[in-house]
């Protein structure tokens, strides 16, 4: 007999790029096996009425349409919100959604800055039953979870090295419209650091890397593109950071650097981290999505790599067979499962342990991008206490 599972309600605010992402993992999650809740999309917002026509044409179930995210607050059809929308609009967005007691799966940078994320970060401690993640989907990529599972059992002996970026190509064309995240008003003064910052920090947050301290290399090489008109006009955003960070941990120091690149030829939205280790070696890369690469090294031994096709091995079990792909809307599924999980069970009480991005580590992650920013400026190396 079917088990009873727990619908979880949720509205969408924002429903482009991302609103939709989220909206086809609704529609896919019987992908999924054995889970004992499911979402299910009543209410949509966003000030584009063009965009509901694909809810409404692929989904059933919406009883709230509106441009006003006020609406989906105060509608008792909604139970917990998924919200993408622009970095300006995060801090009053994020705060009004759990000051009205719905859940929030909130996307990245979770604020535009340091004092937008404070804002949101005091509002949830003033909320405590309200549950509120960040949107990061990489760590549920199959390698990405043999690496969270090798630091949990402390495999890499003494850490030399982590190394971590996200690397995007598509800003290499300078033909290319400006939009909002090359808008420093929109996006924020940090750039493609706000941008791609949350991805590559994930996992060193969660092992408990911060920093102590940081140096960045900021890099605008595209100053100027076409407007929605062919005007050429400022932009004036970081294209590509590398942060060289120090990580100082119980016996250990080590260098960690992590890359948010919009220009990088040839790559896709290339996410990776690589742990090298006296023990123990390392990585992954989105870009060959099945292989995991590792190195076990006894002293005196070969130093020999293994290479190892993991093929779709997920936190959640799957109807697709073990020796397929996994993909970018996978690892989006996967982490919506862990956030209903979350909703659903209590973190404790999760069907795996890997847990969403938690706003604490926003916290984290925005200390370190703005010492970045300051030290890219300054050109000084920025301590963190
Ligand atoms: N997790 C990921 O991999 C990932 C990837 C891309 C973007 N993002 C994040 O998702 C968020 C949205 O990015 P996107 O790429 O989907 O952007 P987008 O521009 O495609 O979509 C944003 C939507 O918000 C809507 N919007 C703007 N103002 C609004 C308002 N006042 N009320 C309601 N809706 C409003 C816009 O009309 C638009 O449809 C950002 O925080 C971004 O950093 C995450």
């Amino acid at each position: 007999m079917t088990k009873m599972r727990q619908t979880i309600r949720f509205g969408i605010i924002g429903l482009g790029l991302m609103g939709r992402e989220f909206g086809s993992a609704a529609a896919r999650w019987c992908h999924l096996l054995n889970l004992d809740f499911v979402p299910r999309i009543t209410a949509i917002c966003d000030t584009n009425d063009k965009l509901f026509d694909w809810f409404d044409s692929n989904f059933d179930s919406i009883q709230v349409r509106t441009n006003n995210y006020h609406d989906l607050l105060n509608s008792d059809a909604v139970d917990a919100i998924y919200c993408a929308v622009p970095h300006n609009l995060h801090a009053q967005f994020y705060v009004d959604i759990i000051r009205s007691g719905k859940h929030l799966l909130g996307e990245k940078p979770f604020g535009i800055d340091l004092q937008a994320n404070q804002q949101i970060m005091d509002v949830i401690s003033q909320n405590p039953d309200v549950v509120v993640a960040c949107s990061s989907e990489f760590p549920f990529f199959p390698g990405a979870q043999r690496i969270i599972r090798y630091i949990n059992e402390n495999r890499f002996g003494k850490i030399i090295q982590v190394e971590a970026g996200l690397l995007h190509s598509s800003d290499l064309d300078p033909n290319k419209k400006i939009n909002w995240k090359r808008m420093i008003e929109v996006n924020g003064e940090y750039g493609c650091m706000g941008d791609l910052g949350m991805h590559p920090l994930h996992i060193p947050l969660r092992a408990g890397w911060m920093p102590k301290r940081v140096y960045a290399q900021l890099n605008k090489i595209v100053t100027q593109r076409p407007n929605a008109s062919g005007t050429l006009v400022p932009c004036e955003t970081w294209d590509n950071a590398t942060i060289n960070c120090e990580v100082e941990t119980t016996g250990q120091q080590f260098p960690m650097t992590i890359q948010t690149y919009r220009i990088a030829p040839g790559e896709t939205n290339t996410w990776y981290i690589r742990v090298s280790g006296t023990d123990f070696s390392a990585e992954y890369s989105s870009k060959y999505p099945k292989t995991l690469r590792t190195m076990s090294y006894t002293p005196g031994g070969e130093q020999a790599w293994t290479v190892l096709d993991l093929g779709y091995e997920t936190a959640y079990p799957t109807i697709t067979g073990g020796i397929f792909e996994f993909g970018f809307s996978d690892g989006i599924l996967q982490m919506w499962a862990a956030f209903c999980d979350q909703l659903a069970n209590g973190r404790e009480g999760m069907l795996q342990p890997f847990y969403c991005a938690t706003p604490a580590e926003t916290a984290q992650h925005h200390r370190i991008l703005t010492a970045a920013l300051e030290s890219g400026k300054q050109k000084q190396v920025i301590t963190l206490d």
